[in-house]
């Protein structure tokens, strides 16, 4: 089991960490299945990537990509998808090729028909060798929301009201912010050979300390990440205050 966690300073110093993490895996294995993620905590780390990428230290050319969710009912052309936000925040700027990156389809007619299409991709590319995690305020991981059981595959899911709540900050109004989504299973996730946690602000404290010294219940999806035998957790000191003092 390896179980390592990063305090940094600040939002940069988490993003340079995290960075440094995917950066190191690219470099040992050029042809990696990247996981990625979306929101606001990687945002900083694919600006640094690009920077690298841009100062020629390291390229993207074979990298195959994976992202972890969809908003269902989002085109990938709109501003809030997260196919838009990997183009905008990474794909866009650096040497991937687009047909090696796999994001969930939005706008699928049949979302079952769509999750397995995409569970089977993953599984045909072997899993991810890393993948990026943010983490809801519940302790959410992907879209995983908090419920009875660990979903083991793709699948698409109501998202919670603290959800729906949290990500209002990127639409017009809450009312806009699509109810539904598509999203790796707690399962699909797990297969992933290293998993890499990025955290930042007071408010993940709660999920942080929860996921990793609390109870390994569905009730806080993160929490089966004490499970798996590589983890990297990437926080400043007000996301790792709880789990600190819970450590103490
Ligand atoms: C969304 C995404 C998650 C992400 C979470 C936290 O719900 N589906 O993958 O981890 O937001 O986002 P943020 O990093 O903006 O707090």
């Amino acid at each position: 089991m390896s179980f390592r966690i990063y305090c940094e300073k600040d939002y940069d110093a988490v993003s340079r960490r995290t960075a440094s993490v995917i950066a190191a895996q690219v470099v040992a294995k050029p042809d990696c299945v990247l996981g990625l993620a979306t929101g606001s905590s990687p945002v900083g780390t694919y600006k640094q990537l690009i920077q690298w990428y841009k100062q020629g230290d390291i390229s993207f050319a074979e990298v195959r990509s994976v992202n972890l969710d969809e908003y269902y009912g989002l085109a990938p052309d709109h501003d809030q998808s997260y196919r838009y936000f990997m183009q905008t925040n990474l794909f866009d700027h650096v040497d991937i090729e687009p047909e090696n990156t796999n994001v969930p389809s939005g706008l699928a007619d049949d979302p079952a028909a769509e999750c397995l299409r995409y569970e089977w991709k993953v599984a045909e590319l072997g899993y991810a060798d890393l993948q990026l995690l943010g983490m809801g305020r519940n302790g959410h991981i992907g879209f995983n929301e908090p419920c009875g059981d660990f979903p083991k595959q793709t699948h698409l899911v109501d998202l919670t009201e603290s959800t729906i709540e949290a990500n209002a900050r990127f639409f017009a109004s809450a009312d806009d912010v699509p109810r539904q989504a598509l999203t790796m299973g707690i399962g699909t996730i797990m297969k992933a050979r290293k998993i890499l946690v990025v955290v930042s602000g007071a408010d993940k404290a709660d999920a942080v300390c929860k996921a990793f010294s609390g109870p390994i219940t569905p009730e806080v999806p993160a929490s089966i990440l004490q499970l798996h035998p590589d983890v990297t957790l990437v926080g400043d000191e007000a996301a790792l205050s709880k789990l600190r003092e819970a450590n103490a």
